[in-house]
């Protein structure tokens, strides 16, 4: 068994493909959500190598299908990117790549497909079944890596991207996709110097891209590292505003704190009364460093911690202010409020901080409500789901996914997302351990 540390505990991967139905429920699953629950997570297939990186594991996408009150069925299947069907000794009709072929960030639906999602790689296509399609460039449109993390603007339905490679090329691209999935748009914008880029925000006038010292290390590129990425003390980070609605490369720098960021939470701006932005805010789960003494994965003890960023457009400075001192990960909002000021928002509490986990739910007004899945377990990213579409901010379900390491056993959990503190309305037994996850969607049902 490989020592390295990303293959045990709660990151063990599951070697069986499975499909299983009607799964035990303890609690009542409300009949009106009815959809799927699909996550996606590094999955390596055979063994690896003990240095092996976290973020480099092959994509596996777990569905869990919730119709009527009940949890129809549980489903489970690697994202057949070419290298992973090499491993599993399948035929594919995927070419090999130069470019790094990887999916098992995010899992995202758009303009009627669903996209499994890894930040250096091509777009890779599954079907609600969780059966790969295939790469999916938008017609050669998309020539980098692409973001797990789209920003899909809720006034137009556009979805806006970054995307970056494994490389030394000290920029990242723009990419704007129309709602019904035609290219519209994309920029290279320059950066300070090549880093990793693995979220960016968004409001409604503006791109929130920064440029941390993440940066990329030719070296350990040569050495055959597939992150090749190391912390750089001294650079000068910045954070800079794009317009959504640029038609070139123009971006405002301001100058940030030494830090790194996987995720923002939510972005939003303050207008004068003219109309003009005057401030933009964005929340943001802030590390002071990454990769400085672990570059396998995120293990470094540097606390992720809730903290708001902002920018002032009149005098050219940033601030930042610390929300919260828990170690979390993982924010999501009511995505109605993407780019718009949010009241509600839920991460995850870091077991690997505190050795006990569960969500955090704020109101945005300085008040929050936690529900602990206990000590020894492994709590997913929350994903929220509206009532319906005419429901207020954050009234709808909160669904979270959590392991238990030492008995080995996983269960889906669903809360009213306005009480979360009472526990769960329902949690559903899963057929098989879930090892750890990134991230997920909800697809409702049609
Ligand atoms: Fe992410």
């Amino acid at each position: 068994m490989s020592t390295s540390p990303w293959v045990q505990g709660a990151y063990e991967p599951v070697v069986r493909e499975i499909e299983s139905f009607d799964l035990e429920v303890e609690g009542n699953i409300p009949p009106d959500l009815n959809g799927i629950l699909a996550r996606i997570g590094p999955n390596p297939i055979g063994e690896v190598p003990p240095d092996h990186n976290l973020f480099n594991g092959d994509g596996m996408v777990h569905s869990l299908t919730l119709k009527d009150g009940r949890a129809q069925s549980y489903r489970n299947r690697w994202v057949r990117t070419e290298p992973a069907a090499r491993k599993l000794g399948e035929e594919t009709v995927l070419e090999q790549i130069e470019h790094t072929d990887l999916a098992n960030t995010h899992i995202v639906p758009f303009a009627g497909s669903l996209y499994a999602l890894s930040e250096t790689s091509i777009p890779y296509k599954v079907n609600e079944k969780l059966e790969t399609l295939g790469r999916e460039d938008f017609s050669g449109f998309i020539d980098s890596g692409f973001t797990a993390h789209p920003h899909i603007d809720p006034a137009t339905g556009e979805m806006h991207a970054i995307g970056y490679d494994n490389n030394a090329d000290p920029s990242v691209t723009h990419y704007v996709i129309g709602a019904d999935g035609t290219p519209r748009r994309k920029h290279k914008i320059a950066l300070g110097s090549a880093n990793m880029l693995h979220d960016f925000a968004a409001t409604e006038t503006f791109a929130i891209i920064w440029d941390l010292p993440l940066l990329f290390d030719e070296e350990a590129a040569k050495r055959g590292s597939q992150v090749p990425y190391k912390w750089t003390p001294g650079y000068e980070a910045k954070v800079g505003l794009r317009r959504l609605d640029a038609a070139d490369a123009s971006i405002r720098w301001f100058d940030a704190p030494e830090a790194f960021i996987f995720h923002a939470v939510n972005a939003w701006e303050e207008r004068a009364e003219d109309g003009s932005v005057t401030r933009v805010h964005c929340d943001v789960i802030r590390r002071d460093s990454m990769f400085a003494s672990d570059s396998t994965g995120p293990g470094d003890m540097a606390i992720p911690q809730l903290y708001r960023w902002t920018m002032d457009l009149e005098t050219g400075r940033m601030s930042e202010e610390m929300l919260d001192p828990r170690a979390q990960e993982f924010g999501r909002i009511d995505e109605r409020y993407w780019g718009r000021k949010n009241r509600f928002s839920v991460t995850t509490e870091l077991f690997r901080f505190t050795g006990d986990t569960g969500i955090i739910v704020y109101d945005g007004n300085g008040g929050s409500q936690e529900w602990s899945f206990g000590k020894g377990a492994a709590t997913s990213e929350a994903v929220f789901v509206p009532h319906s579409e005419r429901a207020g901010e954050g009234e709808g379900y909160i669904l979270a996914t959590a392991t238990d390491v030492a008995k080995r056993a996983s269960k889906a959990a669903i809360f009213d997302a306005q009480n979360v503190q009472k526990g769960p309305l329902a949690e559903i037994k899963l057929p098989q351990r879930l090892p750890v996850t990134f991230h997920g969607s909800w697809l409702p049902a049609v």
